[in-house]
C-alpha cells in the first residue's frame, strides 16, 4: 500500500510508520524535518510545514497514494488544508482525533456516540480537535472520500514522557516520587484514567488502513480504565519505591502548585474527571485487540524515561 503520513516521526505517528515500513508498504512522510528520532531506511521523507500556504501541495506534487494519515489535525483549518490538497490523490483519508473531545463524560464507558459539547476552553482544550473532526467530515463528505477518524485515549508507552498524575507530562512529578515525595492525587484517588499503549494504537491505524470499507469513527485505547490510586501503585512499582500516596481536593492542588508550573487548571480538570471508553466498535469492525496491560505500558514508559535520562535515581 502507498501511504502518505502527515507527521509520522515523533511518537504515535512514528510507530505507525515503523509498522508500515516493516511490512513493505511504500511510505511517504511529510513533516518539517525537525523531529529527530531514528527512522528505518526505505521510506520517502518530504519536508513541508503544513501551516505554510502551498507547501504541502508543492511537496507532493504529481504523487498519488492509496491512503493518507493526518497525525497533526489540531484544528479545523489544519484538517481542511490537508484534505483540500490530498483528496483527489488518495482513496481513503485517516485522521488522528482524540477522545478528549468527549470530555467531561456524561456516561462511562463512553462510546463513539457520546455527545461532543464544547467545554469552556480552560477546562480541557480539545475544542480544536473537535473542530478538526467536524472539518474532516465536511470536506470528505463534499469530495465523497472515505473518512476514518481514530481517537486515542491518553497515549503512553516507550518513546514519550508519561502522562503524569496531574494531567500533564511533566517529568518533575515522576522525579518527585524518586526523590521520596508522596504522590498527591486529586480527591480520593478514585478517578478513572485510561491509557492507550502507543504500540496497540499504532496497530489500530494499520488495521484501519487495511479496511477502507470500514471507514468510520473509532475510539481506540487499552481494554480498561484504571483508578488514580492504581496508577500511583503502578508508578511506584515501576520506579522501585514504596507507595506513598496522599489525597487532596483538585482545586487545592492547583492553588498550591500552580505557581511552580507543576500543574495547570486545564490539566488537572482533565485528569480529575473520569476517562473511560469502550473500544468495542474497533474490536468488532477492525479486529482491534489491544495487547498491553496498564502495568506494562506504565512500566515500559518509566523504563524509557530512565534510559533517556529524563528522570534519574539519585
Ligand atoms: N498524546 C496523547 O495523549 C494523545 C491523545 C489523543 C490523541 N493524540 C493525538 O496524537 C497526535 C500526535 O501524535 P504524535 O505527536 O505522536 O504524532 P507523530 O506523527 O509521531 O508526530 C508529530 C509529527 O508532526 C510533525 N509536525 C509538527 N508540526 C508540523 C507542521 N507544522 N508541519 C508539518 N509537520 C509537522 C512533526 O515533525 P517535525 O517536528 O519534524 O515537523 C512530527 O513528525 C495528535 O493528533 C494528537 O491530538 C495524542
Amino acid at each position: 500500500m502507498r501511504v502518505l503520513i502527515i507527521g509520522g516521526s515523533r511518537f504515535l505517528g512514528r510507530e505507525i510508520t515503523l509498522r508500515l515500513v516493516a511490512r513493505g508498504d511504500e511510505v511517504t512522510l511529510v513533516n518539517r524535518g525537525r523531529t529527530e528520532r531514528p527512522l528505518p531506511d526505505g521510506l520517502e521523507r518530504l519536508v513541508a510545514d503544513i501551516d505554510e500556504d502551498g507547501a504541502l501541495r508543492a511537496a507532493i506534487d504529481g504523487r498519488t497514494f492509496d491512503a493518507a494519515v493526518h497525525m497533526i489535525a489540531m484544528n479545523g483549518r489544519r484538517a481542511a488544508a490537508v484534505i483540500d490538497v490530498v483528496h483527489d490523490r488518495i482513496g481513503h483519508y485517516v485522521q488522528c482525533g482524540s477522545t478528549g473531545v468527549f470530555m467531561p463524560l456524561k456516561y462511562v464507558p463512553a462510546d463513539e456516540g457520546h455527545p461532543v459539547d464544547p467545554p469552556p476552553d480552560e477546562w480541557g482544550g480539545f475544542n480544536g480537535k473537535a473542530a478538526s473532526d467536524e472539518a474532516a467530515r465536511e470536506r470528505c463528505g463534499e469530495h465523497g472520500l472515505p473518512l476514518t477518524i481514530l481517537r486515542p485515549t491518553a497515549v503512553i508507552g516507550p518513546g514519550d514522557r508519561l502522562l503524569d498524575y496531574w494531567g500533564g507530562r511533566d517529568p518533575r512529578l515522576l522525579q518527585r516520587i524518586l526523590d521520596g515525595e508522596p504522590i498527591i492525587l486529586p480527591e480520593g484517588g478514585e478517578g478513572l484514567v485510561q491509557f492507550g499503549d502507543v504500540r496497540d494504537l499504532a496497530d489500530a491505524f494499520v488495521l484501519a488502513l487495511d479496511r477502507p470499507e470500514k471507514a468510520g469513527e473509532y475510539n481506540i485505547s487499552s481494554r480498561y480504565a484504571i483508578t488514580h490510586n492504581y496508577l500511583a501503585d503502578l508508578l511506584c512499582d515501576a520506579l522501585g519505591v514504596p507507595a506513598a500516596v496522599e489525597h487532596m481536593p483538585a482545586e487545592d492542588i492547583i492553588e498550591r502548585y500552580e505557581d511552580d508550573g507543576l500543574v495547570s487548571k486545564r490539566g488537572m480538570r482533565f485528569f480529575a474527571a473520569h476517562m473511560c471508553f469502550t473500544v468495542e466498535k474497533a474490536r468488532r469492525e477492525l479486529d482491534y485487540e489491544p495487547q498491553f496491560t496498564a502495568g506494562q505500558s506504565v512500566g515500559e514508559g518509566v523504563r524509557w524515561m530512565l534510559d533517556e535520562g529524563i528522570i534519574a535515581q539519585r
